[in-house]
C-alpha cells in the first residue's frame, strides 16, 4: 500500500509503490476513456497548482486530472498573487493550507524546494519538477507508457540521450527504471553530462549510436537553453547533425523499439520531426498517460493511503 504524504521523487520510492500508482494510473486510463466510469469519490478535496516555472503539459494534466476525479482544482498565478509582494514559500504554502487545499503541486527552479516545504505543513506536497532535482510524476507517466507498450518494464533497456546534465526527467527516470529492473543507457555531450552521473548505476555510452544500439526505448531530452550560463555546444545545427535522434538512427535500436521525449521538443536539435511524428514516437501518447498518473497519484494521497 502506498503510505506517503508527499510525492516528491522517486529515489525513496520502492518498486512496490511505483507499481501501485502505476496500477491505479491504469484503473485511472479506463476512466479517462469512458466517462461514464468517473466517480467523485475525493469531492471535496481541493488541489492548489503553484507553479514558478513556466509548464503546459504537467500544469494542464493535473487540472484535468483533480476535475476527471471530481475534486476542487485551485490555480495560483504566482505573479499576480502576494508572491509577488515578497511572501515567503512557506507562507504561501501555509496559506493555502489554512484554506483548506489539502494537496500542493509545486514546480519551483530551485531544487528541494518542495522537499522543504513538505517537512513544514500538514498538506500533501506533489513535486513537479524542481531544478535540476526531480520530476517524479513525469518518469512515472514515462513508465507507464513503456508498459503500455511492452507490458513490463523489468528486462527493458533504455537509452536516455541529450542534456542529461540539466534534466530532472533524467534523474527521476534512472531511479524508476533501476528500481524496476530495467537497464539505462545514457549518452551527452561532455559539457552536458554531470559529474559522479556513473555512480547511479546506469552505463555510459560514448555515442548516439552505441546509446541506441540494442535498446527498445529511446528517450530524448530537450537541449535546455535556459539553464545554461555558457555555451556548452557548438550550434544547434551542428549538435543535431552529429547527435540528433533521427530515423536512420534508430535503424541501430531493437525490433519494436519506442521514441519518448517528456516535451516540449525542439525539433532539430535533439530529435528530428520525422522522429516525432513517427508510428513509433509516443511522445503523444506520454501526454495523455500523464493524466492518467497525475489522477492515481492524487487519488491516492487523497485517500490517504
Ligand atoms: N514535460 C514537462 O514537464 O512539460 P511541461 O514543462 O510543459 O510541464
Amino acid at each position: 500500500m502506498l503510505n506517503k504524504k508527499d510525492i516528491l521523487g522517486l529515489k525513496d520510492m520502492t518498486k512496490e509503490e511505483i507499481l501501485e500508482i502505476l496500477e491505479t494510473a491504469k484503473e485511472m486510463k479506463t476512466r479517462i476513456d469512458d466517462s461514464s466510469k468517473r466517480i467523485d469519490e475525493i469531492k471535496g478535496c481541493s488541489i492548489v497548482s503553484l507553479f514558478y516555472e513556466n509548464s503546459t503539459r504537467t500544469r494542464t494534466s493535473f487540472e484535468n486530472a483533480t476535475k476527471f476525479l471530481g475534486a476542487n482544482q485551485v490555480n495560483i498565478a504566482v505573479g499576480s498573487s502576494s508572491v509577488a509582494k515578497g511572501e515567503s514559500m512557506y507562507d504561501t504554502v501555509k496559506t493555502l493550507e489554512s484554506i483548506k487545499n489539502g494537496i500542493v503541486v509545486i514546480r519551483h527552479s530551485m531544487a528541494g524546494t518542495p522537499n522543504y516545504i513538505a517537512k513544514k505543513v500538514d498538506a500533501h506536497i506533489v513535486n513537479a519538477g524542481d531544478g535540476q532535482h526531480e520530476h517524479p510524476t513525469q518518469a512515472l507517466l514515462d513508465m507507464l507508457t513503456m508498459r503500455r507498450h511492452f507490458g513490463k518494464i523489468d528486462g527493458l533497456t533504455v537509452a536516455i540521450i541529450g542534456d542529461i546534465k540539466y534534466s530532472r526527467v533524467a534523474r527521476s527516470n534512472i531511479f524508476g527504471l533501476l528500481t524496476m529492473g530495467a537497464k539505462v543507457k545514457l549518452f551527452g555531450i561532455k559539457t552536458l553530462m554531470p559529474k559522479g552521473i556513473e555512480e547511479m548505476g546506469a552505463t555510459i555510452c560514448n555515442s548516439v549510436e552505441e546509446a541506441i544500439q540494442g535498446s527498445d526505448v529511446v528517450m530524448g531530452l530537450r537541449i535546455q537553453l535556459e539553464r545554461q550560463t555558457s555555451g556548452q555546444f557548438p550550434t544547434t545545427k551542428e549538435y543535431f547533425a552529429e547527435y540528433g535522434i533521427t530515423m536512420d538512427r534508430m535503424k541501430l535500436a531493437n525490433e519494436n523499439a519506442i521514441i519518448m521525449h517528456p516535451a516540449p521538443v525542439n525539433r532539430g536539435v535533439e530529435i528530428s520531426g520525422e522522429a516525432v511524428d513517427s508510428d513509433i514516437s509516443r511522445i503523444f501518447d506520454q501526454v495523455t498517460n500523464g493524466l492518467a498518473v497525475r489522477m492515481a497519484v492524487i487519488k491516492l494521497l487523497a485517500e490517504g493511503k
